[in-house]
């Protein structure tokens, strides 16, 4: 969406502070030998709490107040109760909702616990790359050259992307245009980003994989080479300047 009124923009700023507030509690609840479920369930609480509907769930039917993808899972992980979590995990929990017909998305990758299998160095590859493109993101900005600043920054790290998941726009509803905000240089995006518009920014930043498969629950996605991925995602207002981070609060 793009906005033009005031009220535009605080209600994009409720919803974001729902799903980031959200996304932090449940990032803090989480501990080793907890399903997937019992951190959803509390997540799904939370939202419920603020009058917040799950935007995965209300677009999609997804089985989930929110993705929960843990270790080999890239997104869109389903919080199943048989998904016991352990110390040293690589846990990705993306939280997206509604709220009096705005919506919000945000996403973070964080190690459960101590960091047994050695996954801080990928997840701080992540955060800081989503960081660094964030800072670069204005009005007249070609889409394309921020997916080949992801792209580069994640290389100089020692590791590649998923080519075939994207940021999006986001805010009348979950997934709008421009739907292709990519990890990766695409030439034939000629595509800027505009003022005032608001877009979800995501991060796939992967050791082994660079494309995306979906599993056969319909709805996991996993790495085309195995390895693991690490996402993170703001939503945010684009000016001509800094962009307004509408999620900051998550504290990825
Ligand atoms: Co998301
Ligand atoms: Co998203």
């Amino acid at each position: 969406m793009s906005i033009t009124s005031e009220a535009e923009l605080q209600g994009m700023k409720r919803i974001s502070e729902v799903v980031a507030t959200t996304l932090k509690e449940m990032r803090n609840y989480a501990k080793p030998g907890m399903s997937a479920q019992e951190v959803d369930e509390f997540g799904g609480e939370m939202l419920q709490k603020y009058g917040a509907k799950s935007a995965p769930k209300l677009t999609y039917g997804f089985p989930g107040w929110t993705c929960i993808s843990v270790n080999n899972e890239i997104a869109h992980g389903i919080p199943k109760a048989s998904k016991i979590l352990r110390e040293g995990d690589l846990v990705n929990i993306d939280v997206s909702a509604e709220l009096d017909g705005f919506w919000a998305d945000n996403g973070g990758s964080f190690v459960l616990g101590a960091d047994l299998h050695q996954h801080q160095p990928l997840v701080d590859a992540s955060r800081n790359i989503l960081l660094k493109a964030l800072s670069q993101i204005r009005g007249g900005v070609k889409i394309a050259d921020i997916g080949k600043l992801i792209e580069k920054e994640a290389g100089k790290a020692g590791f590649t992307v998923i080519r075939n998941l994207a940021g999006h726009g986001v805010g009348r509803s979950l997934h709008e245009a421009p739907e292709d905000i990519l990890n990766c240089y695409e030439r034939r995006n000629k595509e800027r980003f505009r003022k005032n518009s608001v877009v979800a920014v995501e991060t796939f930043i992967s050791t082994h994989s660079n494309y995306a498969n979906q599993a056969n629950d319909g709805w996991t996605l996993i790495g085309n080479k195995g390895g693991f991925v690490a996402q993170h995602e703001h939503t945010i207002v684009i000016t001509d300047g800094q962009p307004i981070i509408l999620t900051a609060n998550n504290e990825i």
